[in-house]
């Protein structure tokens, strides 16, 4: 029986490819460079299963594009708003992304820009770099103890929950969440967490909030200008779940003008491009979506897709459906 014909749109971890090679009749991206909507079209109507990941948008176009061959979109991400969910389950195309393997280190990055924007470690590297620190003194980029202070998280999935431990366990943090229904009680109850009834309840009594609903357009914008001007002035914005969840003009705006002391972000409205005038703030730490960027998360989320195509082929459900 012929393999099945396999195209992945971006490297992926050696170890996974050299697996890919061995089970299917696969098309490796080498070059690494973003496929464009043409090719994408090419590859449904060639292969029977497209891998893609987030920098590829898998629009209306693309999906309804004629004589596709492909059934299935094993997507390399647990965040699937790349592609038009409703195009894709209306042209009868199977999804699949990858949760759970990535939780433990999408938290991490949260944790890491919490605590770089709370102790300004964006200004004190620029201060090393640029050759200008003169040595220590008592009052010198003072920032905000972590330790004991409310983290607000929105969303409250289990990336969310995974930093709400980390925060809660390792640094004492109280925490609050806004999530649309009602997180499990013994989740709750080992955080010592609240649920807030708003968002703005949330915004207005937290120290630190951090990001962590889907993106798309139902949460595009959800923080605003209104709601920033609701965040306390010492108040600090993690932002690890998708760019366009927050204006980045009003966000910008909030920095420049002191509505809040501080963000960390580690991801952007229209990423790889970065609103320029963030560059120039020395109160936002800025991450290239590192988020999942550790050896053994980027190889677990590969098996998972070979995991999920393998059950398809199979005649079985994937695991990781979304569609
Ligand atoms: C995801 O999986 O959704 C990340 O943003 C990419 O690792």
């Amino acid at each position: 029986m012929n393999k099945p014909k396999i195209v992945v749109t971006r490297k992926w971890p050696a170890e996974v490819e050299a697996q890919l090679k061995e089970l299917y009749d696969v098309q490796l991206n080498e070059s690494d460079i973003p496929m464009t909507a043409d090719e994408l079209k090419l590859a449904l109507q060639t292969a029977d299963a497209l891998l893609p990941t987030v920098t590829d948008v898998l629009n209306a176009d693309i999906l309804s594009v004629e004589n596709k061959r492909a059934k299935i979109i094993g997507n390399f991400g647990v965040g699937y708003n790349n592609i038009d969910i409703t195009s894709a389950k209306a042209q009868g195309l199977v999804v699949t992304n990858t949760p759970h393997v990535l939780t433990d280190c999408t938290a991490d990055i949260a944790m890491l820009l919490l605590l770089m924007s709370a102790r300004r470690a964006p200004e004190g590297e620029r201060l090393i770099l640029n050759q200008q620190w003169t040595g220590w003194t008592p009052t010198q980029l003072i920032g905000q103890k972590v330790t004991g202070k409310t983290l607000g998280l929105i969303g409250f999935g289990r990336i969310a929950q995974a930093m709400a431990k980390k925060a809660h366990h390792g640094f004492g943090m109280k925490i609050l969440c806004y999530a649309p229904s009602q997180p499990d009680a013994t989740i709750m109850s080992d955080l010592q967490a609240t649920r807030c009834e708003t968002v703005e309840e949330l915004l207005s009594e937290a120290n630190f909030v951090s990001l962590h609903c889907p993106g798309g357009s139902a949460t595009k914008h959800l923080i605003n200008e209104e709601r920033l001007k609701l965040m306390r002035s010492s108040a600090h914005l993690i932002n690890t779940a998708r760019g366009d969840v927050v204006d980045s003009k009003a966000l910008i705006k909030a920095l420049k003008e002191g509505w809040i002391a501080g963000a960390g972000l580690d991801v952007f409205e229209g990423e790889p491009a970065i609103d320029p005038e963030f560059l120039a703030l020395n109160n936002v730490a800025l991450l290239p979506h590192l988020g999942s960027a550790s050896d053994e998360t980027r190889i677990a989320m590969g098996n998972r897709v070979l995991a999920n195509i393998a059950a398809f082929f199979a005649g079985n459900e994937p695991g990781d459906r979304v569609v």
